[in-house]
């Protein structure tokens, strides 16, 4: 159990670096008009497996939090107390949602009919799952919720 938050923060990194290199590989794709290529498609397919991982990292530590059964009994201590809301909330549901955003734009890149399309689309979907992520990292110098750049074993 104590491994699973170092290794949560550490996979971060994994997140954001395929992040970063599948959205400025759509937008070089996008501006200069070139085709679609397996590279492009290796990038996405990492982004999202690493945001996999994250998910089920985060979901085993959401259910084994000190706050969960609290969430479950006295659910209003756990919202008025800002740091346990941003995890208990915010974190989990906006990481979902970026979670959800990679995987619906894996299909829809897939199945749009043309090279432009599936550029576009990258770019669109894993742009703002990558800017969601981004917003809801607990960066250590968020007041209130900061966490350090990198694990403490
Ligand atoms: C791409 C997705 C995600 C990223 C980049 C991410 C990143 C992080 C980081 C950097 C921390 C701080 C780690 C530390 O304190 O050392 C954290 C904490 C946490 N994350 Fe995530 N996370 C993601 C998705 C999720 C999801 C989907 C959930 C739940 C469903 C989740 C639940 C949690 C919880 C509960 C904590 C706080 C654990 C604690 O303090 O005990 N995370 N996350």
């Amino acid at each position: 159990m104590n491994y699973f938050l170092p290794i949560h923060n550490i996979l971060r990194w994994a997140v954001l670096l395929f992040g970063l290199w599948t959205v400025v590989t759509a937008i070089t794709a996008v501006a200069s008009k070139r085709n679609y290529t397996g590279k492009d498609n290796k990038a996405s397919l990492l982004f999202m497996i690493f945001c996999d991982i994250q998910l089920l990292i985060g979901l085993v530590l959401y259910f084994n939090n000190s706050w969960f059964d609290a969430l479950k009994t006295n659910a209003k201590a756990v919202m008025t107390d800002s740091a346990q809301r941003f995890f208990a909330v915010e974190h989990a549901l906006m990481m979902i949602i970026a979670w959800l955003l990679v995987h619906i734009g894996r299909s829809m890149v897939k199945r749009a009919d043309n090279d432009a399309k599936k550029n576009k689309r990258s770019l669109i979907f894993f742009g703002l799952a990558l800017l969601l992520i981004l917003a809801m990292i607990p960066w250590p110098f968020r007041t209130g919720i900061g966490r350090q750049w990198f694990p403490q074993f």
